[in-house]
Parts: C-alpha cells; structure tokens; sequence
C-alpha cells in the first residue's frame, strides 16, 4: 500500500449522472483511484466511458454525484466557488485536445496569462512565459501567433501555459490527437519530463495507442468504472 503522502489524487465510489429521467446518463458509477505523486496515469478506454468527465471532476471543474475526490489534499466539496477558483489557478494546469489558445495573443502572452490571474506584474510574467517556451523548444516562436503556427507547436504553447504556474497537478484530455505521430511523441516526451518531478502528478487521457509507452500506469475504464490498472508495480523507469 502507499501511503498517503504519496497520492496526489484520491478518488473513492465516484458518481455521476446526466440528465434526468428515460434520458439520464450514468457516466461514473462508481469510481476508485488513486494517482500517485511523480508518475503519469493514463486513463483509457472507448468513447463514451467517462474519461472526460472523471477529469472534469479531478480539475475541479464538476462536480460528482457522490463518493470523494481528494486533491492535492483538498476536497472541492468543501471549497466555495472563490477558493476553488483560486486553488485550481494556482495548482492545476490543464491541456486539452484542441489547444485552446487565445487566437488574438503571441505564443509568450498566451503562456502568460495564468500567471497575469494569479497577479504576477506583466514584465515578470512575459520572462517566465518565455523561459517555459523555452524548455518545450519553442523560445524562437515566442511572439508568433497560434495561426502562425504548426498542430504540434500550437500545443506546446497549451503544455507551456499549463506548466508556467508551477502546478502540482497536470490533467491533459487527449492532447496528442490533433497530432501526427512525430509531433504526438514530442508532445509526450515533454510531458513524460515534467512527470519526473517527485512532487507533480499527471494524468493523461487518451485513445492514442502510439503514447502508452510514456505511461508509468494506464488505468483502464469501461461504462463509468475503471476495470484494471495496469503497470506501476516496480519503480518506475528512469
Ligand atoms: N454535458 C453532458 N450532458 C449529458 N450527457 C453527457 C454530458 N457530458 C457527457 N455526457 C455523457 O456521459 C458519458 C460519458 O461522457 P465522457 O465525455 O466522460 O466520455 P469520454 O470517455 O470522455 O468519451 P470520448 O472518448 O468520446 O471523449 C457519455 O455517454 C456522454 O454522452
Ligand atoms: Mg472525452
């Protein structure tokens, strides 16, 4: 057993439910799984199984049914609006499957604008944000616009702008999907890094069999419950 210290993400008898009535759609019936702090889950399985909404729930963006999600040691249930708002600013990054860049900012003032909501002075925030592009190779495209730029630069804009705060916690829907497979395993590569980190966790859904290898642990779902870990049992590889 691990102990407590070392999980990021405790999720116990997990529901939820859309909808009402004939039309009511059970999308997690019942939940259990931990994410351990420095590893990389990823959360598979087909279409519709619930992937995208036990993420919602774990990035504090929805909220469950019933059961726990503790995270990073809190409980958003717990946690007013203004809190958790704060809370996900401050310790979760989130990439999702279409970038999802601000079209009107360059490369370096879309990285920094968590750290422009979290109050950080423009000039500080601009070098930081450049520093980041920097480590997902991408210094010399900082003050490109995302319409200048490749899929696969596009979404290391979205890992650099997800990682510049420092999170604890990095939650990615699917984010090499819009990828070709060069750009996917690039993508990979510098989310596997990030990984590395003892005090970090991430947790990465996908339906790209390409990227399994990136994983330390693959947690396997099927109609709202994950059925199988896979992986995690030796340490994990350097
Ligand atoms: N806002 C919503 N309203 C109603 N039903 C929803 C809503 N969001 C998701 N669902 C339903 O809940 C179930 C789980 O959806 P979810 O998006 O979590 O699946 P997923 O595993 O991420 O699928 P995919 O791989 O296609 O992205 C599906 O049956 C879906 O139709
Ligand atoms: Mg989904």
């Amino acid at each position: 057993m691990q102990s407590n210290q070392l999980v990021a993400v405790h999720c116990g008898e997990l529901t939820k439910s859309y909808g009402s009535g004939d039309a009511q759609v059970h999308a997690l019936r019942g939940v259990n799984l931990d994410i351990r702090y420095g590893e990389l889950l990823m959360l598979v399985g087909p279409s519709g199984c619930g992937k995208t909404t036990l993420l919602s729930i774990i990035g504090g963006i929805l909220d469950p049914d019933g059961g726990q999600c503790s995270v990073l040691d809190h409980d958003f249930q717990h946690m007013g609006t203004g809190d958790r708002a704060r809370f996900r600013g401050g310790s979760i990054g989130f990439v999702f499957q279409s970038f999802n860049l601000l079209p009107s900012l360059t490369a370096v003032e879309n990285v920094a604008v968590p750290l422009l909501i979290n109050g950080m002075p423009r000039r500080d925030a601009a070098a930081r944000a450049r520093a980041v592009l920097d480590t997902v190779e991408l210094g010399g495209r900082a003050d490109a616009l995302p319409a200048q730029l490749s899929g696969g630069q596009q979404q290391r804009v979205a890992i650099a702008r997800a990682l510049v705060h420092e999170p604890k916690l990095i939650v990615c829907d699917e984010p090499t999907s819009n990828l070709d497979h060069a750009a996917g395993h690039q993508v990979m590569a510098i989310l596997r890094r990030v990984a590395q980190s003892p005090d970090r966790a991430l947790v990465v859904v996908t339906h790209d069999a390409r990227i399994f290898e990136f994983a330390d642990r693959i947690a396997h779902m099927d109609d709202g419950r994950i059925v199988d870990v896979s992986g995690g049992t030796s340490e994990r590889p350097q």
